[in-house]
């Protein structure tokens, strides 16, 4: 039998991300499609590049898209800048920590991690001790580890890999939109993300950001396939292993030479300018300001629920929450009743943490006050069906009173 046209339920997806798309961003996905070299389709990347510089806050020309979801970003940025055997180092402090240097491994890395507790962040000065012990060609350093919804300061770090001639790259997937990111000031190489958390739209692009140093290192290892190749063009011994994801090319497409790599993902590429040109309409600081008065009031929300917030509190990204699974409450199906009673979607963590806690995002769009108290209303219900003793109204009230007093 043929299924019929999708159509999916109404949901509020109050979890780590994916989160509910601003419907714009919507809209675009439904515009028609361009031809690749169509001048609106080159005008409408080159517009995409000039938004994500403002996004990163960077004046790094090779700021583009990697077509693929976040970890397409993360894998690109890796096996570009990695030789094989080189030194990688990096702190894991949750889940995507552990990704990094999983996807260093792959690119035949020789990858060096440090740890710390789920639920903390690293002071800068381990991790500079840690990059003198190791000496490593790159740091691979999350900033907002979504699986412990801690955010590692990175202010201090650029300065620290410059100090010892080590290049920097974060992986900004969970954070970047609802937290600051100073790709210039903060002294990255090199940044990646996704659409799906802060930026308010699907998964499946991949901004990136590269310093003139990082653009220098891939371009010295770029190859570029028979078929398109050039007389002239370079052929290095060392070059990237992988043909998708090398950014030497793919610099190449999103550049003046307009090489025929792959097609760009055009519907992607047209919701990835809408989910920046969004932001930078409502304003940078207003859109992480946003994200934290929507995260500091689901936090008193659930505080006021008498939920026990993980983690060291005063590093949590604004943009989620993990709180502990009350004793007594089957957490999965209580996540359920969430779902098929309220249409609200939260989620629970990873290794360690699974089942131990929920996490509740306030993210892109739905960092909405109205997002936020329908989620603690429901929440408050489902405590309550399922055993815990909740005070009545209590999670809203705490919630809308700092909404009130930010008013
Ligand atoms: C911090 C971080 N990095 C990487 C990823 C991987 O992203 P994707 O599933 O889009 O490939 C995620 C996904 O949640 C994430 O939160």
């Amino acid at each position: 039998m043929i299924p019929g046209p999708i159509d999916p339920p109404a949901r509020l997806l109050m979890g780590p991300g994916p989160i509910s798309a601003y419907p714009s961003v919507l809209s675009a996905m439904s515009a028609p499609l361009v031809g690749q070299y169509d001048p609106f389709m080159t005008s409408a990347m080159a517009e995409t590049q000039e938004l994500y510089r403002g996004v990163w806050s960077t004046t790094n020309d090779a700021t583009l898209l990697v077509d693929g979801t976040s970890r397409a970003g993360i894998e690109a940025a890796m096996v570009s800048l990695v030789r094989p055997g080189d030194r990688v180092l990096v702190p894991v402090f949750g889940r995507f920590g552990h990704l990094l240097a999983e996807i260093a491994e792959r690119a035949l890395a020789e990858v060096h991690t440090i740890e710390t507790a789920w639920g903390q962040v690293f002071p800068a000065s381990v991790i500079e001790e840690a990059i003198i012990r190791v000496q490593p060609t790159l740091l691979a350093l999350v900033q907002g580890d979504t699986s412990t919804t801690m955010s590692q300061p990175l202010d201090e770090i650029g300065a620290i890999c410059a100090r010892h001639g080590v290049l920097f790259y974060s992986d900004a997937t969970a954070s970047l939109g609802g937290n600051d990111f100073e790709a210039d000031a903060w002294g990255l190489d090199a940044a990646s993300a996704g659409l799906q958390k802060c930026l308010g739209g699907p998964s499946g692009s991949a901004p990136i950001t590269l310093s003139e140093r990082a653009v220098e290192v891939v371009t010295a290892r770029k190859k570029i396939e028979a078929g398109i190749r050039e007389p002239g063009d370079p052929s290095a011994p060392d070059f990237v292993r992988s043909n998708y994801f090398d950014l030497g090319m793919i610099l190449d497409y999103w550049g003046p030479r307009r090489l025929n790599h792959h097609t760009e993902a055009t519907s992607m590429l047209y919701a990835a300018r809408e989910c920046a040109r969004v932001l930078l309409l409502e304003g940078r600081g207003e859109v992480i300001a946003r994200h934290e008065l929507a995260g500091r009031a689901m936090l008193e929300g659930v505080r006021a629920l008498g939920l026990v917030v993980f983690g060291d509190v005063a590093h949590k990204m604004n943009n989620v929450v993990a709180v502990e699974i009350p004793e007594g409450v089957p957490g999965d199906v209580a996540r359920a009743a969430m779902l098929e009673d309220f249409g609200i979607e939260i989620g629970t963590s990873f290794g360690p943490l699974h089942g131990r806690v929920w996490r509740i995002g306030t993210m892109g769009y739905n960092a909405r006050k109205d997002a936020v108290l329908t989620t603690l209303v429901a929440l408050e219900a489902v405590l309550r069906r399922y055993g815990a003793s909740v005070p009545v109204g209590g999670g809203v009230e705490a919630a809308a009173d700092v909404y009130r007093a930010a008013a």
